[in-house]
């Protein structure tokens, strides 16, 4: 039988017939989909209505009579180039188009080469694929079992579904502390599949030059250098060179770790403009972007907590299972293929822990990604606040006061964690305080009390989380073998205007304007005068780039390490200029002076135009420096949130009356900019715990692969956020700053289960998985026997 690829699957929208539409033929934009070249070529994929199936045959011909459809490309096509398949980059390896079969619903089958975006469409729907269904496996725990079906039939030796176990920790300490515990709590959690939906889809332009060899692809890429590396090691044998090959990643509407890896798209167009010598435009749709891009989260995790009688925590025990889909394509630093999540201890001063995970297949799209947090630190931080929650309740101790009890004290920092984690600095008692004050938190409790007598439903929950971002010290990471520094080289020309570019890349965060105030303070340069450029592999230094909030700690210290490279030349030039030795100059940002005679001095500007006119003897002309820094240690932002909640006993719905976040990300480079990631971060963090879910029936039918279903929060549902801070500057940053991209996403949504649990817990409800939607908080509320 031959089934036709259902609409229903990915590029629905596609294949509604339109005429050409000149709103869609824009000039020189500044993203990808704005990329527009003389003779282009548009690539739309076929994909898979089957979770698992064997592809019987694939038929062209009415695919191939659509005027303007010049070719169709598919798996055997790439084969014979051997790049049917590409590494991914946790060194596992990922179908580009599949030869035998399918292996997720959604799946890339085929590409369709057209003249036009509409001849794509109406060609990627002509093409008749004949499959035959396999079984499928979607529940990870069904998966290890004896006798479910082995998915990768494409590994010769793989006779069951473990990706791979991991573990960290003293095992033997941990049972033993928790043998002599007084007291212990378990807890079964699951952190649901969620995807990052950024505003922007995927998508590339790949232009292949072949008078100069030279390919080059403007894409929605985080990571533009460690792609073109990837792009020669997989097609290096084609004849495509690291040197040859240039990464463009222009304005970026939202990654959050969804444009780290590598999809098939991008290859498949790469692999089209190389066989044509054509510019190829392939830009995803919303239902393709949600149903077939990197996934996050998706942990089945079993908890434990272990304390003694007078309520001090000693030991933590996790098992955890890691739903990774048909393929480990997570973009975790190669020593940790659970990312940071042994960072678990998060704020408490525990004596032992120990924690395992377990990778596994299932017949989904690549899960893992870090969605906007530190590889696996959401999990983590959800993991251990919900722990410490229900031991405080276990004790009948106040949650508060059970945190400030166990937290890490500001005097035992430099802390190594009892997971090996050497936190850099903290003070997380002032943050919880901070966030009690401001919210009245013992008002707060009176409020709940009263109401509890009346029936009503009100909670209030804490989140003191520990963040870990700042990937990372080249001695332990690393992503495919490149270690994770990261750079800035500065030019200053001679009228005292500099250029500096990055090996980072900006999705929205503004690095344009911290990069510049960090150099401005560095080197007395207006802001103004600099210009800030990243995401472009044939100007930009070498660098890793930006996810897992690693830019201020990683690039923002390259920025200020280079600049005082700069300033080191410069003085040498002030002192030439001002016929004094080096040492006898003072700087103060913009000058040098000679001391005690400050009206003598030379200004930067001064000392760029000498540094091409006028440098002295035996040294070099020009006033340029680059740095590739290599941190000595992450750094670990913190802070307090709480959440109040009323729950609708009718509905089961949950409000969030009152939210309260304080955040300590170390020195401030740009307040408002950091509270605008705080706010964006609040909402994505409100997003699983009330709404964003991916789930698939038994057959792997993704179910919230739109957003219909897709519950993406709105500002309707968006409560007033309140921020605040502390400061606990980094001790080992040459700035003090650390990283706070991620924080909000990765504290709140434990916070809004924690208050939720607390409007439940007389009940007798222990615990709720996100997302706590209605139906569910209903469905608890009917259980438990209460009424409308
Ligand atoms: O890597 P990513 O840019 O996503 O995260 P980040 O390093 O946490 O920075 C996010 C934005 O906040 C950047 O524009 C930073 O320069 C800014 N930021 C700041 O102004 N002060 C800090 N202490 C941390 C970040």
């Amino acid at each position: 039988m031959a089934l036709r690829t259902s609409p229903e699957v990915g590029g629905m929208g596609h294949s509604i017939k339109r005429k050409e539409d000149p709103r869609f033929i824009r000039g020189k934009g500044t993203y990808v989909d704005d990329v527009v070249l003389p003779g282009m070529l548009w690539l739309d994929i076929v994909r898979s209505p089957h979770a698992h199936a064997k592809i019987v045959k694939i038929d062209t011909a009415k695919a191939l009579a659509v005027p303007g459809v010049l070719a169709v490309i598919t798996g055997q096509d790439l084969a014979k180039y051997n790049l049917h398949w590409m590494p991914t980059l946790m060194s596992d390896t990922q179908m580009v188009l599949p030869v035998e079969k399918v292996m997720y619903q959604a799946q890339e089958v085929a590409g369709v080469l057209a003249t036009s975006r509409y001849a794509a469409a109406d060609g990627m729907a002509a093409v008749e694929v004949e499959y035959e269904p396999l079984p499928v496996v979607v529940d990870p725990k069904k998966a290890l079992l004896p006798g479910a079906p082995v998915l990768r039939t494409d590994k010769k030796d793989k006779k069951d579904n473990h990706i791979w176990h991991w573990e960290w920790g003293d095992r033997a300490a941990t049972d033993r502390t928790f043998a002599e515990a007084a007291v212990t709590v378990k807890q079964d959690i699951y952190i649901p599949r969620i995807h990052v939906s950024s505003i922007e889809t995927c998508g590339c332009v790949a232009h292949f030059d072949k008078v100069n060899d030279k390919l080059t692809v403007w894409m929605t890429t985080q990571a533009p250098h460690a792609i073109r590396t990837v792009f020669a090691l997989v097609a290096g044998h084609v004849g495509l060179a690291e040197h040859k090959i240039r990464i463009i990643s222009p304005d970026i509407g939202g990654g959050f770790g969804g444009k780290v890896p590598v999809y098939p798209g991008y290859v498949i167009a790469v692999a089209a403009s190389v066989l044509t010598g054509k510019p190829v435009k392939w830009i995803e749709d919303r239902m393709e972007n949600l149903q077939a891009d990197s996934f996050a989260r998706d942990y089945h995790i079993t908890a434990e907590l272990a304390a003694k009688k007078d309520g001090t925590l000693t030991a933590l025990r996790i098992k955890t299972l890691a739903d990774h889909g048909y393929t480990d394509a997570a973009a975790n630093p190669s020593k940790f293929p659970a990312g940071l999540f042994h960072v678990c201890t998060g704020s408490y001063d525990l004596t032992a822990a120990h924690v395992e995970v377990d990778g596994v297949y299932t017949n989904k799209p690549p899960g893992g990604i870090a969605y906007r947090c530190s590889f696996r630190v959401t999990e983590a931080v959800h993991t251990i606040e919900r722990m410490v929650d229900l031991m405080a309740r276990e004790l009948g101790m106040d949650a508060a006061d059970f945190r400030m009890k166990n937290f890490i004290k500001p005097e035992q920092f430099p802390y190594k964690s009892a997971l090996g984690w050497e936190y850099d600095s903290g003070n997380y008692g002032a943050a919880l305080q901070k966030a009690m004050d401001r919210v009245g938190y013992a008002e707060l409790k009176r409020e709940q009390a009263e109401k509890r007598k009346r029936g009503e439903l009100m909670g209030i929950g804490i989140s003191s989380f520990t963040e870990i971002v700042g990937a990372g010290p080249s001695k332990h990471f690393d992503i495919l073998g490149l270690k994770m520094f990261d750079s800035c080289e500065i030019r200053i020309h001679p009228t005292g205007k500099a250029i500096a570019r990055f090996g980072t890349k900006s999705q929205g965060q503004g690095h344009e304007t911290t990069y510049a105030q960090i150099l401005a303070e560095e080197l007395g340069i207006p802001a103004k005068d600099i210009q800030v450029e990243e995401g472009d592999t044939d100007t930009a230094p070498y660098g890793l780039g930006t996810y897992a909030s690693r830019s201020t700690p990683v690039a923002g210290a390259a920025a200020a390490m280079a600049a005082r490279k700069i300033q080191d030349k410069a003085r040498k030039i002030a002192a030439h200029l001002l016929e004094v030795a080096p040492e006898d100059l003072v700087w103060e940002p913009g000058k040098f002076s000679v001391k005690g005679a400050p009206d003598k001095f030379k200004t930067i500007q001064d000392i760029a135009f000498a540094a091409y006119t006028n440098h002295p003897q035996g040294m070099e002309a020009g006033l340029e420096a680059v740095s590739y820094y290599d941190p000595p240690n992450l750094t670990y932002p913190f802070g307090s949130y709480i959440a109040v909640v009323d729950i609708d006993k009718g509905t089961g719905e949950v409000k969030i009356r009152r939210f309260v976040a304080v955040d300590d990300c170390g020195n401030i480079i740009n307040p408002m900019i950091v509270e605008g990631q705080i706010h964006g971060g609040l909402t994505m963090g409100l997003a699983p715990a009330l709404y964003e879910e991916i789930t698939y029936d038994e057959i792997g039918n993704v179910q919230g692969g739109s957003f219909i279903d897709y519950l993406v929060p709105t500002a309707v549902e968006t409560p007033n956020w309140e921020t605040d801070k502390t400061c606990t500057p980094s001790p080992h940053h040459p700035l003090g700053a650390k990283g706070v991209g991620e924080s909000a996403t990765v504290g709140a949504p434990v916070a809004i289960a924690n208050a939720v649990v607390d409007a439940l817990w007389h009940l007798g409800v222990r615990h709720v998985d996100i997302p706590i939607t209605p139906p569910k908080v209903w469905r608890l509320l009917r259980d438990k026997g209460v009424d409308e």
